[in-house]
């Protein structure tokens, strides 16, 4: 499928996070000298910024399987060891919204990261007793919106944490036109930058959004993305020349105009919106605040006059000029 087909294999492809890749390379190459597995890595970061692609690399350049899984998909302590018991030496164990493992559960993840082994208890009563059963080295990727979603015994137990940014356009349109090449989509570089900027720094939100406006451009157009065709595409989405979707506006607009633009809690706002707070605070705040339209505040959330500019609503006390 194509989602899986525009996934970089390899981290000479991947486009971005110039940090994690440079100290990255690192650790896998001094891993791979040792014969050992590479030590357990943390990625944090909003969503659709290529975590699962990283982990999927790390275990292409290590040579090793991939096994995948989440936090709620692992129920019970037994499910778990079954995984655990099943790898080989030095695969990667990829585990998604880390954050969301039962306590039971991450329990048994502790002395799995620290002493490559499990503890199972046999029996009940006073005659239970427990056995040690020792594992193969693998790596664990945990992944999470927020670090600081993460107990912290869990999060001690990462030697490797890695922080992912929101790209930027340059980097983006870089994607968009390696992604157009591979769905064999003409793509102009000045359609591509206008997608960028309005891809809200997410590569899954500009792979996504290209294929919605090669719709636009095979209909309404030759079939090529130009920057005509994303603004004509986009406008019909309803995403705004930032990148603003109508959630995002929806949410400052409330700020300002039922609170005074704040600040506002951001469990009063969600309630106010309809909308999951996690939600808002995972998927809508954090390129809201690198706009610089949204602060955060020990009171609650605030819109800046940047936001009051972009929306055109004028803050209290401006005056019209002419
Ligand atoms: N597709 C999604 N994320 C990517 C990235 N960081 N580099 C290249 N292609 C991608």
């Amino acid at each position: 499928d194509t989602e899986y087909s525009l996934r970089p294999k390899t981290l000479s492809e991947y486009i971005g996070q110039e940090k994690v890749k440079e100290n990255l390379s690192i650790y896998i190459e001094a891993a791979k000298a040792r014969g050992d597995s590479l030590d357990h890595v943390l990625l944090y970061g909003p969503p659709g910024l290529g975590k699962t692609t990283l982990s999927a690399i790390i275990a292409n350049e290590m040579n090793v399987n991939l096994r995948v899984t989440s936090g709620p998909a692992i129920e019970k302590p037994g499910d778990l060891a079954a995984i655990l018991t099943g790898l080989n030496a030095n695969d990667v164990l990829f585990i998604d919204e880390i954050h969301r493992l039962s306590r039971s559960v991450e329990e048994v993840l502790y002395p799995a990261m620290e002493d490559f082994a499990i503890d199972i208890v046999i029996g009940k009563g006073p005659s239970a007793r427990s056995i040690r059963i020792d594992l193969p080295h693998f790596t664990l990727i945990g992944a999470t919106t927020r670090a600081g979603q993460l107990t912290s015994p869990l999060r001690d137990r990462f030697g490797v944490l890695f922080r992912l940014e929101l790209y930027s356009p340059k980097e983006l349109a870089e994607i968009i036109t390696r992604s157009a090449s591979i769905l064999e989509i003409p793509c102009e570089y000045d359609g591509a930058f206008e997608l960028a900027k309005r891809s809200r720094g997410t590569p899954r939100i500009a792979n996504r959004l290209l294929k919605r406006v090669r719709d636009f451009a095979q209909v309404l157009g030759d079939g090529a993305i130009t920057k005509e065709i994303v603004s004509v595409a986009l406008s019909k989405l309803e995403i705004d020349e930032l990148g603003l979707d109508l959630v995002d506006r929806r949410m400052l607009r409330m700020i300002i105009q039922n609170y005074k633009g704040g600040p506002v809690g951001l469990e009063t706002l969600a309630a106010a919106l309809g909308e999951e707070a996690v939600t808002l605070e995972d998927v809508y705040e954090p390129y809201l605040m690198q706009l610089g339209f949204l602060a955060r505040t020990p009171r609650g959330r605030c819109a800046t006059p940047l936001a009051y500019a972009h929306l055109g609503i004028l803050e209290e006390g401006q005056q019209l000029s002419f």
